[in-house]
């Protein structure tokens, strides 16, 4: 097979930070190399300076065997025929569809722009995904997902030798996961290599020809994907046996904590869920299916039309998140660089400013639990004064859950917890759960991650365009019973 591209001893230091220390590695023509590792060991790194948004201190990126990149910067790269997808959505909001997929190399028609064709173009290339939008709505309307998508066509759109997908599937659902791994198998055949990051571990053995496992800036392992187990793989990334995935352990639950009644918004109708004390409760569907929405209508973000909120007893006013927060509400949001961080600010303020508006707190006290949640959570920070700008994808995650957790609330919402975050640090957001289960919390999960609601929650709601399609108990349940309601293939009337 003919090698496209190879790392020759990479290596790259930010302040405090070695993030990439002697990285020796390839790429085939055809080839989907699967890049692993736990949050912050230095995967996104190496593809930017593949990308040409970082030089590296030393070594060197060898295109089609033998030309040298002897400067790094985003055109060059562009035109050596390297394509991004990457991890943190990078369209810009107010322009269409069109706009951002045509952004740079526009279609004319002498000096203007030819809006026409333009329209066609995306309009088959959104068809050949099965993307069913409008090429001229704006991004800022669309779903995140969609927007995934979106990235995805406009990488499309132009000539590629080499993609690099930077966990393109933390905000796709089973649907829309398949549909890329098609397009991906397509591009196989076209002979395009790829490099495909993810902390969905199963999608290794889906997409995968080849795995490298990185930890701390360097390669610990390279592997044909026939010659490597999960459990390998899993210890590999966190550095440690993990026994069990999913430690949630089932127990008799206490008093009714949170009571949604007939919620009924712009997106969702007739909505009612009950948590108690030591609860999970999973929310699933498909994207889009309305589950955030409920969120942000419960949290008082969101005005809704009808219905009633209940936190211990006491109902909610609407769009008040103080209020909410003061009952001792909480919901960590699934877009946490818009919602959840303020980016220009250290780990340590991002983590205490929810706890410093609802309790009257000692600093002192506050810094050392700051401390303690970083270690909890292995929370890859050189310090707590770090910039939250900073940090690795998965890593900033992590500093808006351990930012909730110090509230101290009893009703915890979240929103896709464990999107991109690496699976060690997964099974310790779990077990964070259960303790705060243990204290008398109660807890609502939405997610897309199948195997995850079914091994974390006790019950489990379906929503389907906006209604709940189905309620069951989760150890009762199986996945294709959950995507079968989540697609709205069985009547409401069925449910067990
Ligand atoms: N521009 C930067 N300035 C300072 N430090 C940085 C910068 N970019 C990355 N780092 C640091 O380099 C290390 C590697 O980060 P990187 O983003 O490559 O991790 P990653 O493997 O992609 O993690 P994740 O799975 O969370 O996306 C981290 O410690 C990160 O904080
Ligand atoms: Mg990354």
């Amino acid at each position: 097979m003919e090698k496209i591209l190879e790392f020759k001893g990479i290596t790259k230091t930010f302040p405090g930070v070695k993030a990439l220390d002697d990285i020796n590695l390839d790429l085939y023509k055809g080839e989907v190399h699967v890049i692993l590792g736990e949050n912050g060991a230095g995967k996104s790194t190496l593809m930017k300076i593949l990308a040409g948004a970082y030089t590296p201190d030393l070594g060197e990126v060898i295109l089609d065997g033998n030309k040298k990149m002897e400067r790094y910067s985003p055109i060059l790269s562009e035109e050596a025929g390297i394509r991004m997808i990457y991890q943190e959505l990078n369209l810009i909001p107010e322009l269409s569809i069109q706009d951002n997929i045509f952004l740079g190399h526009e279609l004319k028609k002498g000096v203007f722009l030819d809006r026409k064709k333009m329209y066609k173009h995306t309009k088959q290339l959104l068809q050949s995904l099965n993307i069913d939008e409008n090429p001229r709505k704006l991004v800022k309307d669309l779903s995140i997902a969609y927007q995934q998508m979106i990235e995805i066509v406009r990488a499309l759109s132009s000539d590629a030798k080499v993609l690099v997908f930077d966990e393109p599937t933390s905000s796709l659902t089973s649907v829309e996961i398949k549909e890329l791994f098609e397009m991906i198998r397509k591009l196989k055949k076209l002979g395009v290599g790829m490099f495909y990051i993810s902390h969905r571990l199963e999608e290794v053995f889906e997409i995968g020809d080849r795995v490298t496992i990185m930890r701390d800036g360097v390669c610990v392992r390279t592997e044909n994907v026939e010659n490597i187990t999960m459990n390998e793989i899993v210890e590999g990334i966190a550095g440690r046996k993990i026994e069990n995935l999913y430690p949630h352990v089932r127990k008799p639950c206490g008093k009714k904590l949170l009571e949604i009644s007939n919620l009924t918004g712009k997106r969702f109708k007739n909505i009612n869920i009950e948590v108690h004390a030591g609860e999970i409760v999973g929310l699933s569907g498909l994207v889009g299916a309305g589950r955030s929405e409920i969120a942000r209508a419960v949290f008082g973000i969101d005005d809704y039309a009808d219905g009633e909120v209940f936190v211990d007893g006491n109902k909610l006013p609407k769009n008040s998140t103080a209020k909410a927060v003061d009952s001792g509400l909480c919901l960590l949001p699934e877009n946490r660089k818009e919602e959840g961080l303020a980016l220009s600010m250290s780990v340590e303020k991002n983590m205490t400013i929810a706890a410093l508006n609802n309790l009257l707190v000692n600093n002192r006290l506050l810094r050392r639990e700051t401390l303690d949640y970083v270690e909890k959570l292995s929370i890859a920070t050189p310090t707590i004064d770090r910039l939250v700008n900073f940090l690795s994808g998965g890593t900033q995650q992590k500093v808006v859950v351990a930012k909730w957790l110090m509230t101290k609330s009893k009703v915890f919402i979240f929103d896709e917890p464990t999107r991109g975050i690496d699976v060690g640090a997964k099974t310790d957001i779990y077990e964070l759960m259960d303790m705060l289960l243990e204290q008398g919390a109660a807890i609502i999960m939405i997610s897309s991650d199948l195997p995850e609601v079914l091994g974390m929650s006790d019950r489990i709601y379906v929503i389907c365009q906006g209604e709940i399609a189905g309620e069951f108990e989760a150890d009762k349940v199986d996945q294709n019973t959950i995507l079968q309601y989540a697609f709205g293939q069985q009547k409401k009337e069925e449910t067990n």
